[in-house]
């Protein structure tokens, strides 16, 4: 069986203790892999340290060479990497080569942006006594960058966290999700290959939650990446203390149909937003408001289209649907329909699980205080209410905890307007669902969805210093 070390300067290191990770769709092993000690940590911390004068002194244009060498070789193992992710997160094969297309995608935007990081001049006679001075500003990496990732996206989540730290000359110790360390090997595997220094990237896995701890708590790391739950996220912005800390965390998304939308085209959109990736999205559509004119037209075709999503096996090229990350997954979203059932909701499809698979679900009249109206659903479950207004459905849309992205369909371009101001969200999509992303767009939410923005650009923004560079000519 593959058997998976830590990646600590430069290097394959062993540990006392492996893990078996399953497949969480046969539940059959499909790897070892390590189990780091807080000595491990430590060394990856230091290893990352030492790096720190290697990255500074880095050209931008060997930078990009490295990150633009990666890119050619995730091209040339494209299926190997899909197949990967198939295999660790149970994510269909067509959508796992989308996001092995994407992963491609953020180092190139990350390669293109380590050539674009400059600082500018300041005009210091704009103030009485800035007179005979002339003064710039300079951008220097920020230093180690602590990078947690989730399952989700586990070759695309980490690419928009080491491509910009590459990119902005950073060192980087990267804690990958539990469920998923496979693809953040692979990379490592990858970038070793492209020729990044030694020191440079260093992964380690095990415990998340005390090695997650560790990397946030230690000093020596300047910023932390985080893309996971509120509640993770919370923890770490208080033990982060004056690091600086760039969280991605969740969203109950939601989409706003008028009553002069083309419903035939938005519907496959919809489906594909709802239930890609069975809803384990941090955008997935998860609550659908439409105008009441078109409520019943609208359910009737969400409901005769998605009859041909196929459920199954990961690995299947066909397939659309196959299982949640974890049977305690499945529990919860059962338990979450039976709550929305007894608050008077409608079960128009789905509802029930097939072993690992819950099956694409749709919800009709939801409860707005029912939790898979108003938590985080991460499961393939969608709800679709009637509004009598659009002031209605953005009221809806903004009454959540969290405020990650939201789309509205419509040809009225006032009304079109007056949402993307109204709509509490980092990202409006108008005449599309919130799950559009594509990675060079500023990314990121308000209220419980998250601090500070990815993105490539946004991402190489936060991971870099300003300094200050005055010389007085008096
Ligand atoms: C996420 O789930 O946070 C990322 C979504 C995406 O990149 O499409």
């Amino acid at each position: 069986m593959l058997k998976k070390h830590l990646y600590i300067n430069g290097k394959w290191q062993e540990t006392p203790s492996y893990v078996t990770l399953n497949s969480p769709y046969t539940n059959d092993p499909i790897a070892e892999v390590a189990v780091a000690e807080p000595a491990d940590v430590e060394a990856a911390i230091a290893a990352a340290v030492n790096a720190r004068p290697v990255m500074r002194a880095m050209p931008a244009h060997q930078r990009a060479s490295v990150l633009e060498k990666l890119c050619r070789l995730m091209e040339e193992r494209r299926s190997e990497a899909a197949e990967m992710i198939a295999l660790e997160a149970a994510k269909p094969i067509k959508a796992a080569l989308a996001e092995v297309d994407r992963t491609i995608q953020t180092y190139k935007f990350a390669a293109e942006e380590a050539k674009r990081i400059h600082g500018e001049t300041i005009p210091l006679d704009a103030a009485p006594g800035g007179e005979g001075r002339f003064g710039y500003t300079a951008k220097e990496p920020v230093g180690v960058v602590g990078a947690i990732t989730p399952f989700n996206f586990p070759m695309n989540l980490v690419a928009h966290k080491v491509g910009p730290a590459i990119a902005a000359g950073n060192t980087v110790v990267l804690k990958p999700a539990e469920q998923t360390p496979l693809s953040a090997y692979f990379i490592c595997e990858l970038l070793e290959e492209a020729g990044l220094p030694a020191g440079v990237l260093n992964v380690v896995t095990g415990d998340g939650k005390l090695i997650g701890e560790q990397i946030v708590s230690d000093p020596r790391v300047n910023y932390i990446s985080f893309t996971g739950s509120p509640r993770v996220g919370l923890q770490i912005r208080e033990r982060a203390g004056l690091k600086r800390v760039t969280l991605e965390l969740g969203s109950n998304s939601a989409v706003i149909i008028d009553k002069d939308a083309d419903i035939g085209s938005i519907v496959a959109r919809s489906i594909a937003g709802a239930f890609s990736y069975q809803g384990q999205v941090c955008i997935s559509l998860q609550r659908i408001y439409v105008m009441e004119e078109r409520y019943e037209e609208f359910v009737e075709k969400f409901l005769s289209s998605m009859q041909s999503l196929r459920v199954g096996n990961p690995l299947h090229e066909d397939t659309d649907v196959s299982a949640l990350i974890s049977q305690r997954d499945v529990e919860r979203a059962l338990s979450w329909i039976e709550e929305a059932k007894e608050q008077g909701a409608v079960v128009a499809a789905g509802g029930t699980a097939e072993g690992s698979i819950l099956l694409p679900t749709v919800l009709l009249h939801v409860n707005p205080s029912a939790q898979v109206s108003c938590k985080e659903v991460f499961a393939p479950i969608v709800l679709i209410n009637k509004v009598q207004s659009i002031d209605e459905a953005i009221a809806h849309v903004n009454d959540s905890l969290y405020g990650l992205q939201a789309g509205i369909y419509t040809s009225n371009v006032n009304t079109a307007m007056n949402a993307a101001e109204q709509l509490h969200v980092g990202g409006v999509m108008i005449n599309d669902i919130p799950t559009f992303r594509v990675d060079h767009m500023p990314y990121g939410g308000v209220k419980q969805s998250g601090v500070g923005r990815e993105g490539v650009k946004y991402a190489v923004e936060e991971m870099l210093e300003t300094k200050l560079i005055i010389f007085n000519r008096n």
